[in-house]
């Protein structure tokens, strides 16, 4: 299977930024997250040198929701990112890890009127997603003597090669204002003496292996720049969205590179700007392909049983990692303790979790397996501690990260205490 550089075989375990991932289980104990730091900074500057080569007003926003641990933040920050937000949580986080409050937007479709209070509190661009939400966020900012900068949530009314349940731009989609509506929306916007907008921004969906719907969507944008420009509009960004797809299946899915991204979206966006004869700053905001392949989630076997298939039970499911029951997500999976092992066997590698959905990879050919050995499964840094929950009662697993030599914990292992601490007595039970 071809692997990134930075997960390598060696004595017939799996290494991550050159640690033996046998050796981590050891150490912290399964299951868990282990992440190269290093890893997610190479991708971030790639993204940065591939925008900023074309064109020399570039942010590049680290989607948060893609994985929030903090130590993630931290090292995204020191780089120069900023961040989307999509939650007032998310929003904390970003501001704790350092990044800098005018590289932040606060994105949702369904933002609470703390949200919105707090947004105009820190003074952070808002993505405005409905008329309705403009008026929320128009009263909040005079409520509180503020002009507050906004761009509107574009809905492209695209259809994009990915899961529908991760396609954001449909016509459908939840998500944004239909693009024939914006410019009422500006017009509507520019009559607010408390909202100031300024930007524009896009989401066609996400884990898309093909650059052409990019090019697709900044072809939407542009249009919609132009004609806002006309009206008075003074563009001083615009956002395209998210990064790309990663291969998951490592041996067959394209996989392209920001490099390709920029060389297809960069010269749609210049010629778009150049009809309008504006410079705004180009905004993206990458999660996936900026984490995704930094993490591998470590899971020990408990047990094989052979029924209808070959059943390996592992120590997680989809309590810590959801996408393959969610989207029918394909992840790789490497016994890590025989990483160099002949394929020999067809196993079906099952969580923890009372549910039949709990799968994490059907139908696999892996080496022999027996308890006790070790399964990393791969690609599992975005969407994946991030969308961890407690069911049935588990505490969430440690999270380590690697930095050059350098291996610590980001996060502990949740308790059982952890899981009853928030839990209340009813007066009537004491
Ligand atoms: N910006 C906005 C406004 C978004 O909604 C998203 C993702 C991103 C950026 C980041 O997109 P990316 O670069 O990661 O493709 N849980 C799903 C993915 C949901 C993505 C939602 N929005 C999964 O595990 O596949």
């Amino acid at each position: 299977m071809k692997l990134p550089h930075h997960l390598t075989i060696k004595n017939s375990h799996l290494h991550i930024n050159g640690q033996d991932c046998v050796a981590l289980a050891e150490k912290y104990g399964t299951p868990l997250y282990v992440t190269s730091e290093d890893r997610i900074c190479e991708q971030f500057r790639r993204y940065k040198t591939a925008l900023s080569s074309r064109y020399p007003k570039v942010q590049v926003l680290y989607a948060a929701k893609a994985n929030g641990n903090l130590s993630i933040l931290r090292a995204l920050a020191k780089l120069g990112a900023g961040a989307d937000v999509f939650s007032s949580g998310e929003l904390h986080c970003a501001l704790d890890a350092g990044m800098a409050p005018e590289k932040l937007l606060f994105n949702g479709s369904s933002k609470s009127p703390a949200d919105l209070r707090l947004a105009v509190e820190k003074g952070i661009k808002v993505s405005v997603d409905s008329l309705d939400e403009l008026h929320h966020l128009d009263a909040a900012a005079k409520a509180a003597a503020k002009v507050v900068t906004i761009a509107f949530r574009v809905n492209p009314a695209l259809e994009v090669p990915t899961h529908p349940k991760i396609a954001t731009g449909l016509a459908t989609s939840k998500f944004g204002i239909p693009y024939k509506e914006i410019p009422a929306a500006y017009s509507e916007a520019l009559t607010s003496e408390n909202v100031k907008p300024v930007g524009l921004h896009c989401h066609i969906g996400s884990q898309i292996l093909d650059t052409e719907p990019f090019a697709r969507a900044a072809e939407v944008m542009m249009r919609i720049a132009k004609e806002l420009t006309e009206m008075g509009v003074a563009l001083e960004f615009i956002d395209l969205g998210g990064g790309l797809g990663i291969p998951y299946h490592h041996d067959t899915d394209p996989a392209p590179t920001p490099e390709d991204y920029a060389a297809k979206v960069v010269p749609v966006f210049k010629a778009g700007i150049e009809a309008c004869g504006i410079t705004p700053e180009l905004w993206v905001e990458p999660g996936r392909s900026l984490v995704a392949d930094s993490t591998v989630l470590l899971t020990r076997v408990n047990s094989t049983k052979s029924a209808h298939k070959r059943f390996v039970n592992v120590d997680a499911g989809f309590n810590l990692l959801i996408r393959p029951a969610m989207y029918d997500a394909y992840h790789e999976v490497i016994v890590a303790n025989k990483a160099d092992a002949p394929l020999s066997t067809e196993y079906t590698v099952t969580g923890p979790i009372c549910e039949s959905g709990d799968i994490l990879a059907p139908d696999r050919k892996l080496p022999q397996i027996a308890a006790g050995d070790l399964i990393a499964v791969l690609d599992a840094g975005a969407y994946g501690f991030a969308m961890s929950s407690q069911y049935n009662s588990r505490p969430r697993c440690p999270e380590v990260l690697i930095h050059g030599k350098q291996v610590a914990l980001m996060r502990r292992g949740e308790t059982i205490g952890d899981i009853t601490a928030a839990m209340e007595r009813p007066p009537w039970q004491r």
